[in-house]
């Protein structure tokens, strides 16, 4: 007999208690208890089966290519048949876009379902008519937002690909708790797990992003999908970058970079056309530096101002690295290399809208503000990268070959540190003073 019962869950680590606590039990999560309503199976005779590895049929996996390198690149290959993709990311990014984006160069092959809560169908056409000038027939809008309907339907035309946008604005058709809640947003993955599994079709589910970045719903969303991936950005700047988080079929060192343009994402091959001032002539005040996104090295533009103070405690601002790091490289400079900055405000941008937080990016950016203190162009066609420690040494970063590759790739022809030395030295050889 099915019993209704009721239950703490804790929404951090998934931890299930039969009384509510301040303080989660498992994993010390404050305030992370929500209390739902569960049946329980008790009394229910259910046998199980035991196979040896032999009897374990393994079919060869073919993945469906979505026809978006960058997309492909970062799903290690494709869309795996059967997998539960969660795309997450911050309101307006892109992410209805980049979904329909896959699922109108699949549906030139195979059949695609797009059902939304979020937007209505004739809203869903006009977004697709903006980015593709023939819409492909086999796109099939779903009409209403139950996903308990979704099984039917999936039996009849069997989709290769099936988009739900997004699970937040989706009812399960099972329970009766509000649309979003922690326990909807639990079953609705547990549904489209099965759904994927036993029809062997991609699922892919948008989530939305709470405003401390974290994908909204319970953390356990994150652990029942096959894979997680974010779409970041700035919606200041046009660059995208998609980043697997957790990936059960590939790596999660790979990352793709977009921009968002009038007829959709585009796909970027040269980042230094994104995140450089493209200035034909040499200005004071910038460096080049080249820093790794995942697997991928990325060619980014760092740009200092020095200018002396009005304030009796100079200013530091920072855009795209943290405030901390340049204080501590401010002080490095003023210390190190006698170059005192006490008097001089002092601000760092990087180009483009990129935030860093890799350490290789302290080359460029002490060089980029000695090069504004001494009024010197750095030599044209020169990348750095390379971690400034507080004796102001410069120490070789990871990936060294990689970076230099990628860099040579796009012309620069003096690169990086790949031996410990100084800064004072450093600057000296390519600032000449
Ligand atoms: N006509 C247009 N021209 C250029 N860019 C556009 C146009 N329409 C929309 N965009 C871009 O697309 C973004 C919205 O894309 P999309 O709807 O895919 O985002 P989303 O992540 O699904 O948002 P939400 O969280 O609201 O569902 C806008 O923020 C804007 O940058
Ligand atoms: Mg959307």
């Amino acid at each position: 007999m099915v019993k209704k019962q009721k239950k703490f869950v804790c929404q951090e680590c998934g931890a299930t208690f039969s009384k509510w606590y301040g303080r989660c039990p498992n994993c010390g999560a404050w305030n992370s208890l929500v209390e739902v309503e569960t049946e329980s199976t008790k009394g229910n005779k259910t046998s199980l089966r035991s196979l040896p590895l032999s009897k374990v049929e393994v079919n060869n996996v073919h993945r469906l290519t979505t026809g978006i390198k960058e997309v492909n690149r970062v799903l290690g290959g494709g869309l795996v048949p059967g997998s539960l993709i969660l795309l997450a990311g911050e309101p307006g990014i892109g992410k209805s876009t980049l979904a329909s984006q896959i699922g109108l160069n699949l549906a030139h092959k195979c059949t695609v379902y797009y059902l939304s809560g979020e937007e209505n169908l004739p809203q869903i056409k006009l977004r697709l008519q903006r980015l593709t000038s023939s819409l492909p027939a086999k796109f099939y809008l779903i009409e209403g937002r139950e996903i308990a309907g979704l099984e039917n339907l999936v039996i009849k035309e069997k989709p290769s690909l099936v988009i739900v946008d997004s699970i937040q604005t989706v009812e399960s058709g099972v329970l009766e708790s509000q649309i979003g809640s922690i326990s909807q947003i639990r079953q609705i993955a547990q549904q489209l797990m099965d759904l994927a599994k036993r029809y062997l079709v991609p699922i892919i589910i948008i989530g939305h992003i709470t405003k401390e970045g974290r994908i909204a719903g319970p953390k356990l969303l994150e652990h029942m999908v096959d894979t997680v991936i974010y779409f970041e950005g700035d919606s200041n700047h046009q660059f995208r970058i998609l980043r697997a988080v957790k990936n059960r079929f590939g790596t999660t060192n790979e990352v793709g970079l977009f921009t968002m343009e009038g007829s959709g994402l585009r796909e970027v091959a040269n980042p230094l056309t994104l995140f450089s001032s493209q200035l034909k002539v040499a200005v004071p005040g910038a460096a080049t530096g080249v820093i790794m996104e995942g697997d991928r090295p990325i060619l980014v533009e760092v740009q200092a101002l020095v200018n002396p103070t009005v304030l009796n405690i100079p200013r530091r601002v920072a855009q795209g690295i943290s405030t901390n790091k340049l204080i501590i490289l401010s002080a490095i400079i003023s210390r190190r290399l006698g170059l005192p900055l006490g008097n001089y405000d002092v601000f760092v941008n990087i180009t483009g809208g990129l935030r860093i937080q890799e350490p290789a990016i302290d080359l460029a950016v002490s060089l980029a503000i000695v090069s504004a203190v001494k009024q010197k162009p750095l030599k044209p066609k020169s990348a750095f990268f390379g971690e400034v420690g507080l004796l102001g040494e410069v120490r070789p970063v990871p990936f060294i070959n990689r970076r230099l590759k990628e860099a040579k790739r796009l012309g620069m022809e003096r690169v990086g540190v790949t031996r410990p030395t100084l800064l004072r030295k450093l600057a000296k050889t390519e600032l000449g003073y």
